[in-house]
């Protein structure tokens, strides 16, 4: 009799504890946030010359050398609750294949489903909770972030919705005018303002304060065809590069440029996958050459670019395109270059995933080498990946790894060779037993 009261008596206060919390559970209609009480450390990443380095707690440098992905719909799936386990997935599978860095898009402009910004200067509350959803689960992982601030393509809004919200609103404009039209670059600021000053809400660390980005990027894939239009690009990623400083000192900046060189650049002309790619209005050099601008960022399609050449004549291509931009890097621009998207299509031809491990593989050893010499190639990222059943976010480069063992192989031991090469220095060595924790 006795012990079966005095046993009761346990059981009662924590029941009464459970209710407690049942009751605020109602009340707030399941909607409590559990704040984040404890974060990974991570310091900022920064560039001395042509590497990227970060430094540790008594300010001794050591290098980095990227090898990463591209998976851009993380904020999509991140706004409602059923579809977040995705991006936890992608970001743990991403860290146990060893890699570092995730390029992003931190955008989605107009009336599409999901959009961020609804209007210029208007934003859905849910979707931004979806983007601090994406940078709290990237630092978990000890995964960096590139977050893309807007898209030169139709996708997501892109530089048409800002043309068509400025046409709305009575300004005579055309697709171009997104780089010169002071109503649009307006909007833009507005845009850059609000992503970099924001405080994220599931973890209370701004934007601007936060180690897990990795960079800001001004445009993917910036192109300004019309005539005469380089330096209205140029102008551009000047001023916006300034202007992302001005709020925010602490995080690198790029372009996202694919990296075609321009029609100044002559002596590089033949290194271009055509002539069409030097009268987009951008050149390599001189918008990666920008004070602003921390480290260059170049794109690889060998298949969506010379389609009609056999694979020999594509690896000739993508080897000279590799060394090129490296060694612009190296005695040119004197900054890090990033392969910030390096795809290849499995679709091609049939012999399964043989061709894209074959371009992959050179991209990776070109900045095995560059990583062994301390060189300016300061890493790739592959386009792009998925996790399993996501059909709609497929183009024909998009793989789930761990389905293509060839190809995972292929990414597990590029992060494993890179890290080895690094693991001599004392940061390093801290570094890695800081991982295991
Ligand atoms: C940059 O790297 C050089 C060469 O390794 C080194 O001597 C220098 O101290 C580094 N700069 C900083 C600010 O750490
Ligand atoms: C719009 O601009 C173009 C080119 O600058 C000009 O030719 C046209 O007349 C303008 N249209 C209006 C309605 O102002
Ligand atoms: C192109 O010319 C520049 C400047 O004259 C030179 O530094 C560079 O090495 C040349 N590049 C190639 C690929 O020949």
């Amino acid at each position: 009799m006795e012990s079966q009261w005095s046993h009761k008596n346990r059981v009662y206060p924590i029941l009464s504890c459970f209710s407690v919390i049942f009751l605020l559970y109602l009340n707030f209609g399941g909607n409590i946030k559990i704040p984040i009480l404890w974060q990974q450390h991570l310091s900022f990443v920064g560039t001395n010359s042509t590497r990227f380095v970060v430094s540790d707690d008594v300010g001794e440098e050591s290098s980095v050398y990227v090898n990463g992905w591209n998976s851009y719909w993380l904020m999509e799936e991140s706004v409602w609750e059923n579809s977040r386990f995705r991006v936890s997935k992608m970001m743990k599978r991403g860290a146990q294949m060893g890699m570092t860095v995730c390029r992003t898009w931190a955008f989605n402009d107009g009336n599409g489903p999901n959009a961020l910004q609804i209007s210029p200067g208007l934003f859905d509350e849910k979707v931004f909770q979806g983007l601090d959803f994406v940078i709290v689960e990237a630092r978990k992982n000890r995964i960096r972030l590139i977050l893309s601030l807007v898209n030169n393509l139709e996708a997501f809004g892109g530089k048409g919705q800002y043309v068509r919200w400025a046409k709305e609103a009575g300004v005579n404009v055309t697709i171009d005018s997104f780089f010169s039209d002071p109503t649009i670059k307006g909007y833009y600021k507005n845009y850059i303002k609000a992503i970099v000053t924001r405080k994220n809400s599931l973890s209370g660390v701004k934007y601007s304060e936060e180690p897990a980005i990795f960079a800001w990027e001004l445009m993917n894939e910036p192109r300004c065809a019309s005539s005469s239009s380089a330096p209205v690009l140029q102008a551009w990623i000047t001023e916006m590069a300034a202007f992302i400083k001005s709020l925010d000192d602490k995080h690198l900046v790029t372009v996202g440029l694919e990296g075609f060189y321009g029609l100044k650049a002559i002596n590089r002309s033949s290194v271009n996958p055509g002539e069409w790619a030097a009268s987009l209005g951008s050149d390599f050099i001189q918008n990666s050459a920008v004070e602003n601008i921390d480290f260059a960022s170049v794109h690889a399609y060998p298949d969506s670019w010379i389609p009609d050449a056999d694979m020999g004549e594509k690896a000739i291509y993508l080897s000279n395109w590799v060394d090129s931009h490296v060694n612009d890097g190296e005695y040119v621009l004197k900054k890090p270059v990033l392969f910030t998207e390096v795809g290849s299509s499995f679709l091609v031809n049939k012999q399964e995933s043989y061709d894209r491990d074959f371009f992959l593989k050179m991209m990776y050893d070109k900045i095995y080498e560059s990583a062994k010499k301390k060189e300016a190639g300061a890493g790739a990222l592959i386009w792009q990946l998925l996790i399993e059943g996501m059909g709609g976010y497929g183009d024909r480069f998009s793989l789930v790894a761990w389905n293509h063992p060839s190809t995972y192989n292929l990414i597990i031991e590029q992060s494993s060779r890179l890290r080895s090469l690094f693991s001599k220095s004392k940061t390093n060595r801290k570094l890695e037993q800081f991982d295991r924790c």
